[in-house]
């Protein structure tokens, strides 16, 4: 089944296709957007080894030319020597504004290729192809685009709109089950921030979605980006609902700071064990109950993702953590910015959290003071 999702931005609106075998179509789903009949597709060496060919054949059988430009693998690619790397093979293309880059592979490849489009000759037509179930039901959509510089992470960015995403769950096939239950932490996400009977319906069924079950990612997958969508649609560039994206993420951004942005913690899994102590934090302030707080936790770790500080490679520093999360984007005022709950499904945004109370609460967690 192929489902069509709309992103309703105006003049910038665009569809999210959802489905099996959709790249072997991607020729004739770009054709409306290009200008010229080519392509710069932006991707990472493993994406393009393994899924390149065929991307190529299906452009090349709607008679576009496929121009791929090929990055390293893994975050170290968002950055500004990555991003100058990527401007100058665009330009030595002499890509111009008619023309449409298209975004092959994770979160890496989206936001990088993204914020190239926002910026290259002030602004070209990008198009989102999403290989990672991260991708697909979450940085694909909505138009945010970023590096990260050694001070912190999508620090230097753009919100920049793609012309169209296409996610291809078959493509998943060949993603590691590690990256499989990071994009899973995405996806419960949405259940807990707003969407209590897609919660109920993901602690039932997020084994199926887990073993790529096609008819259970694809309920997934299209309800992720449904709700992704209409938040979007509804708050563009984050001055207020689209924050309840960012559950969990003050914690886990913490976390990935803390243990180096890489392997040891991946972003999802980061975000995983933030929405459990977002929960935790919430009934210690009593906001929701600890009931609510653990079962979000007991979905979580069914999936085999962390809910624990103990389960992170080395001791965390309370006061660290406490201050990564002062040099977050969400940081104002000496206050810290938390997405909070009341309970499952009813997320919302806290502004005035005191770092002294998270400080204290990541202690009670077992982080050293
Ligand atoms: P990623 O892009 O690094 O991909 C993870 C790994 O999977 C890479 O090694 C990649 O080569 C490999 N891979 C990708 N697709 C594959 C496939 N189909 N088969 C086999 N291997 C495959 O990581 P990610 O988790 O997709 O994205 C993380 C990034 O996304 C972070 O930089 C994060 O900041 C960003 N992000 C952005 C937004 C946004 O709104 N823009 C939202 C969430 C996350
Ligand atoms: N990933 C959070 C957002 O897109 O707003």
């Amino acid at each position: 089944m192929i489902r069509s999702i709309a992103v309703g931005l105006g003049a910038r609106a665009y569809d999210v296709v959802v489905g099996q075998g959709l790249l072997d179509t991607a020729g004739e789903r770009m054709s409306p957007f290009l200008k010229r009949r080519r392509t710069a597709v932006v991707s990472d060496e493993t994406v393009w080894g393994l899924h390149g060919a065929r991307l190529t054949a299906a452009l090349q059988h709607a008679g576009i030319e496929t121009h791929p430009v090929v990055v390293a693998p893994g975050e170290q690619a968002k950055s500004f020597d990555g991003l100058a790397a990527l401007t100058d093979r665009l330009l030595a293309l002499e890509l111009d504004r008619g023309d449409v880059i298209t975004a092959f592979g994770g979160g890496v490849v989206g936001d990088l290729a993204g914020f190239a489009a926002a910026i290259y000759k002030r602004g070209i037509d990008f198009v989102q192809i999403p290989t990672t179930l991260l991708a697909q039901v979450d940085s694909s959509v909505g138009g945010k685009t970023a590096i990260d510089t050694p001070r912190g992470k999508n620090l230097v960015g753009a919100f920049h709109q793609p012309r169209l995403v296409l996610a291809d769950l078959g493509i998943l096939a060949t993603l590691p089950q590690r990256e499989v239950r990071a994009g899973y932490a995405e996806v419960i996400k949405y259940g807990l921030l707003g969407d209590l009977a897609f919660f109920e319906w993901l602690e039932a069924n997020g084994a199926a979605v887990l073993a790529r079950e096609p008819a259970a990612l694809t309920r997934a997958v299209s309800r992720s980006v449904e709700m992704k969508a209409q938040i979007v649609a509804e708050d563009e560039t984050e001055q207020s609902r689209r924050a309840l994206l960012n559950l969990g993420h003050t914690f886990g951004h913490a976390l990935e700071a803390e243990t180096g942005f890489g392997e040891a913690l991946l972003h999802g899994e980061a975000v995983a064990l933030g929405q459990a102590l977002a929960f935790r934090f919430s009934a210690g302030q009593g906001l929701c109950s600890s009931q609510d707080a653990g079962r979000a936790a007991a979905a979580i770790a069914a999936a085999g993702l962390p809910t624990k500080l103990s389960q992170l490679p080395g001791p965390s520093s309370a006061q660290r953590l406490v201050r990564h999360m002062g040099q977050d984007k969400k940081a104002e005022a000496g206050k810290l910015t938390f997405i909070l709950t009341r309970g499952l499904g009813d997320a919302f945004v806290a502004r005035d959290v005191d770092p002294e109370a998270v400080r204290r609460f990541m202690i009670t967690e077992g982080a050293q003071p």
